[in-house]
């Protein structure tokens, strides 16, 4: 068996190297184990290094079309010369702007199959970047080589993944146009519910009308997308799978779930930059250990409600992550995604701000460039939107005031000693067995840590195993209510997270039993009030149709970045 055989052999650096040298040196028992001990103290500490495109394995279709060139061993050097884009919001573009959007994505589609910028091609580069298609071999701790399918998704490289993957795409488009320089994606902009029209937080009229303008097909159409995106229908970022008639009441209820639901995942479940991002990923740890706020919902959110429920892999489109890329809105809704991580970390509170690891600085990937050149990239360059010279047009973001706890009420008032009472009445969760959940919702006390660590972001770990899966997971996480149910609104006080995820259906390896949910709750507990007691009671609320759940334990840790 190989020790350490990295993807494809693309080892650009100097530690894999030395664990190759040794592998290859490798006669006598005593020397392999040295190796093992070598290459094991040295993987764990390492970035991964750029796929191999031409050694990409995948059963559904999805490797992205092979490169003959040679890859220059640089970093892809940004055009400083590159007017200054503005990426405009999707639902207040002109007729001018729609028909040059259109005919980017006509002329996208029409490219062939055998041109590596292809529509599909495209669609299949995301694919293969989160369906293991590209596999690294790894030293388990045991010692024993396994292979690991690599992911961008529920992990700390989701951001920047994304922002190169857009910015290419961009560039693709605007060589399309004819070397059209000032061409800027647009973004949907779902977050802003502003009641006025042009509404935001609805499929924008280009996308969503398969004859735009009635001249010819809508490039941006596509008819593979839930029922529940049909126009005048507001997106519905806490429960992406409920469908219900929109009456003007909900429709104001929708409005403020929305707002309470980004105020959260942005604002008070994200005070620090491990939970805005997501876990650490390098070569060598499992894949899907945790996203961050932003990645699980709302990202995921958006997904499932765009996409066709009924779909079935491989003719689906948003709502499978493998095949999400087929649906131009893809596009627009992580440029939303793209600028909502500029707005966290324009937020107040100081801890905002990137990750600094050299591990996540120095991971490397590969994207085709608008002349069809295979360019590497590295997270490091991503961190600044200013080297990408675009930014975004300027919307409210009025989520900031109107989802906020001031904005908010009690749903659960209670008194201190019967909070004692909840706590002593509450049971904690199994320590022998998993504790099942299979129900609409389920109450358990966790111990508060013995001393306060002033300065440290106090966070509830939920290390959960066997998840069902049969369709998105969907909850809402409340503090010290143990009443709440699948109606309970967010707008109540206790909401502080929404754990859980949006899964690759279809990628077996995912999640694996080191997935867990890490909900802040320092922020949430200060403005309860409820800082002093013992124990936190925590509901976990199901919505949509209840699945098992099996949680392992709860505990409370402090994070100091
Ligand atoms: Cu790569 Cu919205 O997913």
């Amino acid at each position: 068996g190989s020790l350490v055989l990295f993807q494809g052999g693309n080892n650009q650096s100097n530690l894999t190297a030395v664990c190759i040298a040794h592998k290859n040196m490798m006669m006598l028992v005593v020397i392999m184990s040295l190796a093992v001990f070598a290459c094991k103290g040295l993987v764990e500490a390492l970035p991964f290094p750029a796929p191999n495109f031409n050694n990409c394995n995948n059963s559904q279709g999805c490797c992205p079309a092979p490169y003959n060139g040679t890859i220059s061993e640089k970093l892809y050097v940004f055009d400083r010369k590159l007017p200054m884009r503005t990426r405009p919001a999707a639902h207040l573009l002109d007729d001018a702007y729609i028909a040059k959007y259109q005919r980017a994505y006509r002329l996208l589609k029409a490219l062939p199959d055998s041109d590596p910028r292809s529509w599909k091609n495209q669609a299949k580069l995301h694919c293969a970047y989160c369906d293991a298609a590209f596999n690294f071999d790894v030293l388990t701790s045991s010692g024993r080589s396994s292979t690991m399918r690599f992911e961008v998704h529920y992990g700390w490289m989701f951001l920047p993944w994304h922002r190169f993957f857009l910015y290419f795409h961009e560039r693709i488009l605007a060589k399309l146009l004819g070397d059209d320089d000032t061409f800027a994606l647009p973004f949907w902009n779902w977050d802003n519910q502003s009641p006025e029209p042009p509404l935001a937080n609805v499929i924008p009229l280009a996308f969503g009308n398969p004859m735009y303008d009635n001249k010819f097909q809508s490039s941006l159409y596509d008819e593979r997308r839930s029922r529940c995106t049909k126009w005048p229908n507001l997106i519905d970022l806490q429960d992406a799978l409920e469908c219900a008639n929109q009456t003007l009441e909900l429709q104001t209820s929708l409005r403020q779930w929305n707002n309470r639901l980004m105020y959260t995942q942005l604002v008070t479940a994200a005070p620090i930059s491990r939970l805005f991002f997501g876990e650490s990923y390098k070569l060598g740890s499992a894949p899907g250990r945790g996203g961050g706020t932003l990645g699980v919902t709302p990202h995921g959110a958006v997904h499932v409600w765009t996409g066709d429920p009924n779909a079935t892999i491989p003719s689906s489109d948003m709502g499978i992550l493998q095949y999400a890329g087929l649906d131009p809105i893809f596009y627009a809704h992580h440029g939303n995604i793209d600028r909502l991580w500029e707005v966290w970390k324009s937020l107040p509170g100081g801890n905002r701000k990137d990750l600094s690891q050299a591990d996540y600085l120095n991971t490397q990937f590969l994207f085709y460039d608008e002349n069809a050149a295979l360019v590497k990239v590295q997270i490091s360059q991503a961190l600044n939107i200013n080297n990408f010279r675009y930014n975004y047009e300027d919307v409210p973001n009025s989520w900031i005031h109107e989802g906020s706890d001031a904005a908010s009420a009690p749903c659960f008032p209670a008194s201190t000693s019967e909070i004692n009472e909840m706590i002593f009445n509450t049971p904690p969760l199994s320590t022998k067995n998993f504790t099942t959940f299979a129900n609409s919702s389920i109450t358990f006390r966790v111990r508060g840590p013995l001393e306060k660590q002033l300065h440290h972001e106090e966070v509830l770990v939920i290390r959960s195993l066997k998840l069902q899966q049969t369709s998105p997971l969907i909850l809402n996480a409340f503090l010290y209510f143990p009443t709440a149910n699948p109606t309970t609104p967010i707008t109540c006080i206790e909401f502080f997270g929404k754990p859980g995820g949006f899964f690759n259906e279809f990628s077996p390896t995912l999640p694996d039993s080191k997935m867990e949910w890490r909900l802040a709750l320092g922020y949430k507990l200060q403005s309860l009030g409820m800082d002093q007691f013992s124990h936190v009671v925590v509901t976990l609320v199901q919505l949509g149709l209840p699945q098992i759940i099996q949680l392992k334990n709860a505990q409370i840790v402090y994070f100091d970045e």
